[in-house]
């Protein structure tokens, strides 16, 4: 069990209940369970299974991808990882990047975690990595990720008619962004994440 002190040496952005810390071996046995996990998979578009060996191939791919950055999301209370978030495909040359995140743990859910974990990952693209758009693909249906990342500010760009299918039936995909300037408006005058006029 790691002692409280190594552990809040790895915290590289943290919240109020959360903390971002540099993904690591050890978080595998999370991301094995979790893309295996049936709700999970569907939400996501991960197709295949993982076994002990492709998640440490994934591990290795993570490590020697320049264009990524992945983080374990970390409950302060116990020090429990509750998910993973990063950037990847960081195209610097037009500072463009795509982020993803997935709080594993479902009994999580709902309690504001990810919003936590979302908001310090983009505090830390557009103000320290200096990124223009970070950008997002979400299956049509998963309706509580759409509202997440609205409260987060991004916006709808398009939609990938049929873009995703799984279950024998084609779903729509959703692309959607959020830029610099909107992420200064929002989240540097301090307004709530969640604008007016934001439908859910
Ligand atoms: C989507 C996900 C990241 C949201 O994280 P979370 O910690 O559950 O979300 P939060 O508690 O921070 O809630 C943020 C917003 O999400 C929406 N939301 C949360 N729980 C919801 C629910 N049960 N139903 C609908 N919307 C919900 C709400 O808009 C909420 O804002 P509000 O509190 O003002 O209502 C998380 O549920 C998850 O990882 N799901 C599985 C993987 C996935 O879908 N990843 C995203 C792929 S694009």
């Amino acid at each position: 069990m790691p002692v409280r002190k190594n552990v809040s040496e790895q915290e590289f952005l943290v919240g109020r209940r959360v903390f971002l810390r540099p993904f690591s071996e050890d978080d595998l046995s999370y991301v094995q369970k979790w893309s295996n996990d049936s709700k999970i998979r569907r939400l996501t578009g991960e197709i295949a299974p993982m076994s002990r060996q492709e998640a440490e191939e994934f591990y290795k791919h993570l490590r020697a991808d320049k264009d990524r950055v992945w983080f374990a999301v970390v409950l302060k209370r116990g020090n429990r990882v509750i998910g993973e978030v990063g950037l990847l495909r960081m195209f610097r040359p037009w500072r463009c990047t795509d982020m993803s995140i997935i709080i594993g743990e479902k009994n999580t859910w709902g309690k504001g975690y990810g919003t936590e974990a979302g908001r310090l990952l983009l505090k830390y693209a557009f103000e320290q990595l200096k990124f223009h758009r970070v950008s997002i693909g979400v299956v049509g249906f998963n309706d509580r990720a759409i509202r997440f990342w609205k409260s987060l500010g991004f916006k709808k760009e398009g939609v990938q008619k049929d873009g995703y299918y799984c279950d024998n039936e084609f779903s729509d995909f959703v692309m959607m962004s959020i830029l610099e300037d909107q992420f200064k408006r929002l989240y540097r005058e301090k307004r709530p994440l969640k604008p007016a006029g934001y439908g859910r």
